[in-house]
C-alpha cells in the first residue's frame, strides 16, 4: 500500500481583514407599515429595527459580495490573487446552480480560487469561518474568504406581517489567514431539525412548479418559537463558546451576536452576565436582519465606528432556519 503525502496547515489562524456593503436604498419603517397594518412604534419596539436596506436591481448578490470582499482585502493587505478558497453564504442566490462563489471569485480577480456556497441560513456565516480556520490549519487552504450575503427582499412577502418588517439586504466578508497564535477559537455548533419549519420557504418548488397559478415561494416564520429558542438556548451556546475558548465574560470585548431582533441580544446579554463594558452589536437598528450578511456587516460597522479596536476579543454567534447555530471566540485584526 502506498504511503501517501498530507498538507500541512498554520499552527493557528485568525481574521486578516474586515468589509461590508450596505445597499443604497435605505427604507423607514414608514414605508413596510401600511402593507402589513403595523406601525413604526411596534416595530422599534418588538424588534429594535428603524430602517433597513432593500438592493436595487444592480445591487446582485455578486454585486454586494465582490464590494464587501474588496474592503476585507484591503483591510487584511492582500491581494485578490492571495486568496485561494471563497466560501459564500447565503440562501438568496436565486440559481440553484451554478454556486454565487465560483463568479464571485472570478470578478473579485482570484486565480481560480476553490470556491463553493454553504446554506445555513443566518448561522451560515459563522460555519464558515469555522471551515476557514479549520481549512488552514489543516493545510488545504491558505487565505480563505468568507462571505456573508443575502437579498432577502427578494424572497419575502411585503405583506406577511411576520417577516416583512425584519428581513433585509447587504453582504459582509472577512478574510481568514495562517498565524502564529490562536486567533479563532474552538468552535460551537449543531442543530436543532425538530424544529425544521420554524422559519422556511412556504412553499417547495415542486408545488409552485405544478401549481395552476405559480407564486414566487417567500420566508414564513414562527415568529414567538424563534424567539424563545433563539433567546434561551443561544445564550447557553454562547457561554459554552467562550468557556471553549478558555475566555470569561469579563475577558470580552465585543459582543456581535446575529442581528436577529435586539430583544433577542438583551436577552442574551442579560443571560449571560455580560458586564456593561463590553461593546454589543446593533445594526439591526439600521439594517434591519441581514440573515447570513448581518454578523460581517455588524462587526464591519463596530470597526469602522471605532467601537471595536484591533486586538479585541469577540464573540460571535449566529442562528437561524434549520435550526442551525454556530458560535465561536475571534481576536479582531
Ligand atoms: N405589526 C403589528 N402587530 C403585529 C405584527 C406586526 N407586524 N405582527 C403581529 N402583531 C400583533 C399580533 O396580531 C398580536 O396581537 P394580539 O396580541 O392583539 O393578538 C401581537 O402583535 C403579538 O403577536 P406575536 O406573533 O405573538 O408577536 P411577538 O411578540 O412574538 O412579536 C416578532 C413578533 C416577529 C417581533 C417576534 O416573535 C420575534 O422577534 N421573533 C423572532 C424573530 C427573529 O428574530 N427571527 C430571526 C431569527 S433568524
Amino acid at each position: 500500500m502506498a504511503t501517501l503525502t498530507t498538507a500541512t496547515g498554520s499552527a493557528h489562524s485568525r481574521i486578516l481583514g474586515i468589509g461590508a456593503y450596505r445597499p443604497r436604498r435605505v427604507v423607514p419603517n414608514s414605508e413596510v407599515v401600511e402593507a402589513i397594518d403595523s406601525s413604526d412604534e411596534w416595530i422599534q419596539q418588538r424588534s429594535g429595527i428603524k430602517t433597513r436596506g432593500f438592493a436595487d436591481d444592480d445591487e446582485t448578490v455578486t454585486m454586494m459580495s465582490v464590494a464587501a470582499a474588496k474592503q476585507a482585502l484591503d483591510h487584511a493587505g492582500l491581494e485578490p490573487e492571495q486568496i485561494d478558497c471563497v466560501i459564500v453564504a447565503t440562501v438568496s442566490h436565486l440559481m440553484q446552480t451554478p454556486a454565487a462563489a465560483t463568479l464571485i471569485a472570478h470578478e473579485l480577480g482570484t486565480k481560480g480560487a476553490a470556491a463553493f456556497d454553504i446554506s445555513a441560513a443566518c448561522a451560515g456565516f459563522c460555519h464558515g469561518v469555522s471551515l476557514a480556520a479549520d481549512m488552514i490549519r489543516g493545510g488545504s487552504s491558505r487565505n480563505v474568504l468568507v462571505v456573508g450575503v443575502e437579498r432577502l427582499s427578494d424572497i419575502t412577502s411585503p405583506t406577511d406581517r411576520g417577516t416583512a418588517f425584519i428581513f433585509a439586504d447587504g453582504a459582509g466578508a472577512v478574510v481568514v489567514g495562517p498565524s502564529d497564535t490562536p486567533g479563532i477559537g474552538p468552535v460551537v455548533w449543531g442543530s436543532d431539525g425538530e424544529h425544521y419549519d420554524y422559519i422556511r420557504q412556504n412553499h417547495d418548488w415542486r408545488d409552485v412548479i405544478a401549481s395552476d397559478s405559480p407564486a414566487m415561494p417567500h420566508l414564513v416564520m414562527e415568529g414567538s418559537a424563534v424567539f424563545r429558542w433563539a433567546a434561551f438556548e443561544m445564550a447557553k451556546v454562547a457561554k459554552e463558546a467562550l468557556d471553549r475558548a478558555g475566555i470569561t465574560a469579563d475577558q470580552l470585548d465585543v459582543f456581535v451576536p446575529h442581528q436577529a431582533n435586539n430583544r433577542i441580544t438583551d436577552t442574551m446579554a442579560r443571560s449571560m452576565k455580560l458586564p456593561d463594558t463590553v461593546r454589543i452589536a446593533r445594526d439591526i437598528v439600521d439594517q434591519g436582519n441581514t440573515s447570513a450578511a448581518s454578523v460581517p456587516m455588524a462587526l464591519e460597522r463596530m470597526v469602522a465606528d471605532g467601537q471595536a479596536r484591533s486586538g479585541d476579543t469577540a464573540l460571535l454567534i449566529a442562528f437561524g432556519a434549520g435550526l442551525a447555530y454556530a458560535a465561536q471566540v475571534v481576536t479582531l485584526p
